[in-house]
């Protein structure tokens, strides 16, 4: 069936996301069909997903629930105004949601993707502060590293050098805290490192600086992602729960890559014990499959909100597309999936063996740090020098012709299978990248 799909003969026009176009379009890798834990490429090969796609498709590729429900949805009611109109699903996948969240996240507002969750998010504290009547709460404090998307505010509060550099001034009144990478002391570590619960208290030197009474919120990822994996070392992010709870500031953890199961709970905050005011959600919401993201708050939060006359609306803010009816009802057959299977259950059954399969490749050529948790994973190779990513970009195009799909940023190899994977799937994906990296020069 998806083998007659032709292939293009001009490339140019689409000009493509975080891809190295020329490069691409001289030599192009095209998936036209996926099922389960496979892609299949236009020339008939199968590919093991080691990423779920961009860490989103969690339940694996065209789940039937999630099709049916989207095919049903879309012949019942395509659309409906996301503005002073309702529609029963979109509340339906709120409550669901709330169900899973950690006891205390109350209310959730749509957006359509991670990025559009962050910049909400930020929206959100600022104005909750001012609501309170503590206006002069507006600066936002992120950390080096970290990625939350690619939107104006996202990669103010981003630490991502490459992804902010050539984008001008951004937001004012933004502060990072130092990143927890310290390989020094914490290679090869399985699961969270010991050391670095100290790098939290670097928010008392900037509110030390600032002044609490300007600072709106902190954001980190619980679990930084696509920087390439950095675990939270044991007691950090309890430390910045304290620091910001004794200053009045909200916290905000973006789970975009560890909500939906990826650490083994539904979120890393239930994952790692530590309650923040909003969390940002997208990708595994609807398993990838129809955009769509969600920031959850505290009762506390939404409730500033709701004051003043009636008729007025609370919070002007909002997207064509927040609650879509389609989406809304891939996001409800996902959680179904989600518990029917028991996954994320299953992501934390699995995590000892994916641990010991990530850490067998110790010692295998070019690897200076193995890090994991949950069912994610991250290989740092030693880089080429003077020619950072290269060496990395080169495994993933070794591993792409081997039959298995894996994902980098700079000299990082990171997986994240989808969390139906099967420990045969394991032993294949860390088998035919250690053949690749013994075999790269
Ligand atoms: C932590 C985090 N936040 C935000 C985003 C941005 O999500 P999107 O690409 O859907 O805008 C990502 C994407 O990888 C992410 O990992």
């Amino acid at each position: 069936m998806a083998l007659d799909r032709k292939t293009p003969n001009d490339l140019n026009a689409f000009w493509m996301p975080f891809t190295a176009n020329r490069q691409f379009k001289k030599n192009p890798r095209m998936f036209v069909a996926a099922k389960d834990m496979h892609y299949t490429t236009a020339d008939g090969r199968q590919v093991l997903d080691g990423t779920a796609g961009l860490w989103c498709c969690n339940a694996g590729h065209c789940r039937p629930k999630i099709t049916e429900a989207i095919q049903k949805q879309a012949a019942e009611m395509d659309y409906a105004p996301a503005f002073q109109m309702g529609h029963p699903i979109a509340f339906e996948l709120a409550n669901r949601l709330v169900d899973i969240a950690p006891q205390g996240m109350e209310h959730v507002f749509y957006t359509n993707s991670g990025s559009e969750s962050v910049d909400t998010a930020l929206k959100i504290a600022i104005a909750y502060h001012r609501a309170r009547g503590e206006g002069a709460r507006t600066r936002l404090i992120g950390r080096e590293r970290g990625y939350h998307g690619v939107n104006f505010g996202g990669i103010s509060v981003g630490g991502i050098v490459n992804n902010r550099k050539v984008f001008g001034t951004m937001l004012g009144g933004v502060d990072h805290l130092p990143h927890t990478h310290l390989p020094a002391q914490n290679a090869f570590t399985k699961g969270q490192p010991e050391h670095g619960a100290h790098l939290a208290d670097d928010l008392e030197r900037i509110v030390a600086l600032h002044g609490a009474e300007t600072i709106a919120a902190v954001i980190v990822e619980p679990m930084a992602g696509s920087t390439g994996v950095l675990l939270p070392p044991k007691g950090y992010l309890q430390r910045l729960r304290e620091i910001t709870a004794k200053h009045g500031i909200l916290l905000i953890f973006d789970e975009v890559i560890t909500g939906f199961g990826r650490l083994g709970s539904a979120f890393a905050a239930q994952h790692y014990g530590v309650l923040p005011d909003m969390m940002t959600t997208a990708k595994g919401l609807t398993n990838g499959v129809i955009p769509m993201g969600a920031v959850l708050t505290t009762g506390t939060v939404h409730d500033a909100f709701m004051a003043g006359p009636e008729h007025m609306i609370e919070l002007f803010h909002g997207y064509t597309y927040s609650g879509n009816p389609i989406a809304s009802a891939a996001g409800i057959a996902t959680l179904d999936t989600y518990r029917e299977e028991g996954l994320f259950d299953r992501a934390a059954e699995l995590a000892p063996y994916w641990q010991d399969a990530l850490h067998s490749l110790r010692g295998t050529r070019h690897v200076i740090d193995i890090r994991n948790e949950g069912l994610i994973g991250a290989v740092e190779l030693d880089p080429i020098p003077g020619e950072p990513t290269k060496r990395a970009f080169a495994a993933f195009l070794k591993a792409y012709e081997k039959g298995i799909l894996i994902r980098t940023t700079g000299d990082i190899i990171a997986m994240s299978p989808p969390l139906i994977i099967e420990k045969s799937h394991i032993d294949q994906l860390i088998g035919t990248l250690k053949e690749v990296l013994e075999g790269l020069d």
